[in-house]
């Protein structure tokens, strides 16, 4: 039988899930009897991958044939090379995506799927765009993307009766963190604002940890194991294991007997970390979370008392000193009956049956994560849309050309990183670090005319899509412009997925 879907693809781990009328949201198993499947790609040839706990565990032996983390690189231009041939991320993410897919079939007996995929809320358009292409290359019908921490609150909201609130989502996963500010009044949501960074999540502790413990073992044994793949890689599988471990325990150990061998003879790597010592090698991580936190409060004039509720989402947020952070902050608002791992999921399958028109009595308003605007004359940024307008949205602005010598005007969109934090403004429209740009086209002008009047708009669509158009105010030609994200389903068609 069809059911509505929902698919959180997580930096770590990925799910999927149905809602089913009656009984509820249910998580679909991978194949070996987890709730979710790691996020993690092992190329066996060239066209078999396997993906899950399997591909996890080749991650030590088989580094160069085994990707990880690719919900990271999503909207850049990374290239994997496996096997001689190229991928780019949103091409091995569409594998993961067909491994849902086939769990899906096999559970329901259903090829044709619709689906609402969650992103990150801070994601920016091209990595949303990623995300699309790739559920669709591997034949998902998206019905939308549907922000992470909504789809958290979403979830939240249909566990039952809620008092009206001021949420507060801190979702912190293995890759990304996310925080919404969430208005619930009975059965309506509304997203007041967002913050966050898609370059934070539990995996930067990992990488903390082992780094610290590589510096050790290079002080006393002159070897820096980062020169070895596999000796690293394991470092940071016990850095995660011990960074876990420390959500319940006071201390613990990182072991790898045999973890190199030198002229005297086989080395063996035994190391104690206890919290203190974690939260004092991480600080640098909760400190950006902290100054996130209050940044996105100050700037949206709030106030955590104002806050009545927050809801810890994401395997990342249960880290000790993280949530040492958000006790201390938000004291006893912080929520107990929530599962942080599967609260996106059931939320993009909740999201899914309302679209299909299984479930009609909800309903919630999301916001734009960015300010969008155009490269001016200077090469500065030009403000058309602030961030934090519910979407679907479009905003446009009126423009005069200066120079009555053009028969074109080169427009490039901009949607900014930084967020409102800094003066925007004076930041220049081609540094990566601030602006992500959607793309510069050439829009055709009259000549002869003294004066263009050109209408720029930037429209969002239900998924947080951005479209730029332009019109000629005088002649009423106008132009569309989406920058897609390309996938060559030919190349992906024949791997093999386990
Ligand atoms: N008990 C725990 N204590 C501390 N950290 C944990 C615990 N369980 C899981 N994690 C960490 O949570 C992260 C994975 O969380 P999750 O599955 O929510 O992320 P994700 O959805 O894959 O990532 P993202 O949402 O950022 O794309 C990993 O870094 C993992 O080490
Ligand atoms: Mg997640």
């Amino acid at each position: 039988m069809k059911y509505p879907v929902g698919i959180d693809f997580g930096t770590t781990n990925s799910m999927i899930a149905v809602y089913k009328e009656g009984s509820g949201i249910e998580v679909i198993s991978s194949d070996s009897g987890k709730r979710f499947l790691p996020s993690v790609v092992y190329f066996k040839n060239a066209s078999e991958a396997v993906t899950g706990d399997n591909a996890r565990s080749m991650q030590l032996l088989e580094s160069e044939n085994t990707i990880s983390n690719v919900k990271r690189y999503m909207g850049t231009d990374k290239i994997f090379d496996l096997y001689g041939r190229e991928y780019t991320p949103p091409e091995l993410a569409a594998l993961f995506f067909r491994k849902l897919k086939t769990l899906y079939s096999d559970y329901t007996g259903e090829k044709d799927a619709e689906a609402v995929v969650t992103v990150p809320a801070y994601f920016d358009h091209l990595q949303r765009e990623a995300v699309r292409a790739s559920a669709e290359a591997a034949g998902f019908d998206v019905l939308s993307l549907l922000n992470e921490p909504t789809a958290a609150a979403l979830y939240y909201n249909n566990i039952g009766k809620k008092e009206d609130e001021l949420c507060l989502v801190f979702d912190l996963g293995g890759g990304t963190l996310d925080i919404s500010l969430i208005q619930i009044k009975e059965d309506c949501l509304k997203v007041v604002a967002t913050g966050g960074s898609t370059q934070i999540g539990g995996f930067d502790f990992d990488v903390a940890v082992a780094d610290y413990f590589n510096n050790e073992f290079a002080k006393i044994n002159e070897i820096d194991l980062r020169s070895d793949p596999i000796a690293f890689q394991q470092l940071l599988f016990q850095a995660e294991k011990a960074k876990m471990e420390l959500s319940s325990l006071n201390e613990t150990n990182l072991v790898i007997p045999y973890i190199t061998i030198t002229p005297k003879g086989p080395l063996h790597f035994k190391q104690t970390i206890d919290r203190e010592l974690f939260t004092k090698i991480t600080k640098h991580i909760t400190d950006k979370i902290r100054k996130l936190v209050s940044d996105m409060l100050e700037l949206n004039g709030i106030n955590t008392k104002d806050i009545s509720r927050v809801l810890p989402v994401g395997g990342a947020s249960r880290i000790c000193n993280v949530r040492s952070l958000v006790a201390e902050m938000f004291g006893d608002a912080l929520s107990k009956d929530i599962n942080p791992e599967e609260a996106v999921v059931s939320g993009a399958a909740v999201n899914a049956a309302m679209q299909t028109g299984v479930v009609t009595d909800k309903k919630f308003f999301d916001v734009t994560s960015h300010n969008m605007g155009i490269e001016d004359d200077n090469g500065d940024f030009e403000i058309i849309m602030k961030k934090n307008e519910p979407y679907p949205v479009e905003f446009s602005t009126r423009f005069k050309t200066t120079d009555n010598n053009l028969d074109k005007v080169t427009i490039h969109a901009l949607q900014d990183m930084a967020g409102s934090a800094l003066n925007i403004s004076d930041s220049p429209a081609d540094d990566p670090e601030y602006f992500v740009s959607l793309g510069k086209f050439d829009f055709k002008i009259d000549k002869n005319e003294e004066e263009n009047l050109i209408d720029i708009g930037f429209a969002i669509d239900v998924s947080g899509i951005v479209s730029v158009w332009t019109k000629d105010v005088k002649t009423g030609a106008e132009h569309d412009f989406t920058l897609k994200a390309e996938i060559d389903s030919e190349k992906i068609k024949d791997i093999k997925i386990y």
